[in-house]
């Protein structure tokens, strides 16, 4: 097996700092009639390559850039979705839906693509909708180190919290990370998308400093809403985290004026400019927004994968 690789970042992922990867160069066209043409400008044979690429908005775009890939002769080719759009569709919606992320899934791996890498998958078993090797790299190691080097002074008076009973384990993996703390849990009920309906709290929070443990931020709806619940009930201080900002419609200023204290979100999706333009053009709350880049570690998964050697520490 080759053990050269290069990655292509794409153009929604320009804003990623590439650091010390190797990037390939690669030309997107964009046609009058916004069809999509990739072209290498320069020769991929044998070599591994990692394709990020992102899905809701940008399919027609790794669909192109993998075909090129293919024809280009590379050895292997790793798709990496910092965050997997449709996974929250991850079975039948009614009894005439589609199964939106296994349609993804099917489409991705049509390309002849040999593995994929994302982060907090919103369901895990989505990795089972693919039939080549699926590493499934944990949000905690991008916020880890931020959350315990904040938190310190406060450990002793810290619980995390997840929004709703789809996020029990995922609070559980942070909170085993971090010192062993409990989790209390808050069970939401929605009557449409994007809007929460009700919130019960189960568990004891007075007096304590509570991290609101969640995968994806859209409306940031479930974040203010699970924020005032536990203030309701005592809480000193919130704190949230993010892995996925998908920051819809007012959700920036949903969370600027939110009573969490701190936001901790990462860029597994474009949260820098939507932030930006919210601080330009509207005046807001207190809530600090604080990003932690998934960078680093996409791009430990990625030295580790091309070297053939282990990323369990980093599932
Ligand atoms: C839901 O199950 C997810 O984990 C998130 O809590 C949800 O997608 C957040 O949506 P919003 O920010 O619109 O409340």
């Amino acid at each position: 097996m080759s053990t050269t690789y290069c990655v292509s970042y794409g153009s929604y992922y320009a804003y990623l700092n590439t650091g010390n990867l190797p990037t390939v160069d690669v030309e997107i066209k964009r046609f009058n009639d916004m069809e999509i043409s990739v072209k290498f400008r320069e020769s991929l044979r044998g070599k591994h390559l990692f394709v990020f690429g992102e899905v809701v908005n940008n399919l027609n775009e790794l669909i192109m850039t993998l075909d090129a890939a293919k024809r280009c002769s590379v050895s292997e080719i790793t798709v990496v979705l910092p965050y997997f759009g449709y996974s929250r569709q991850d079975k039948r919606e009614g009894t005439r839906g589609c199964i939106g992320a296994k349609a993804i899934a099917h489409v991705i791996e049509s390309m002849g693509i040999d593995r994929v890498i994302s982060i907090d998958l919103h369901a895990s078993q989505i990795q089972g909708y693919f039939q080549v090797p699926f590493e499934h790299l944990s949000g905690i190691k991008i916020f880890e180190y931020a959350l315990k080097e904040r938190m310190a002074d406060i450990w002793d008076d810290v619980l995390f919290a997840t929004p709703d009973a789809g996020g029990t384990l995922r609070a559980l993996k942070f909170a085993s990370a971090c010192y062993s703390k409990q989790i209390v849990t808050i069970n939401k009920r929605r009557d449409k998308p994007g809007i929460v309906s009700s919130m019960e709290l189960t568990g004891d929070v007075m007096d304590k400093h509570i991290i609101i443990v969640d995968d994806i931020g859209d409306t940031c709806g479930t974040l203010s809403k699970a924020s005032d619940l536990l203030i309701a009930n005592g809480a000193v201080k919130t704190y949230a985290i993010v892995t996925h900002p998908v920051l819809t419609g007012e959700a920036v200023k949903t969370l600027r004026n939110s009573s969490i204290s701190t936001v901790l979100m990462s860029d597994t999706l474009d949260a820098v400019s939507k932030i930006k333009a919210v601080q330009k053009t509207e005046r807001f709350g207190e809530t600090a927004i604080q990003i932690i880049s998934c960078q680093r570690l996409l791009e430990t998964a990625i030295r580790e994968i091309a070297a053939d050697r282990s990323i369990s520490h980093l599932n």
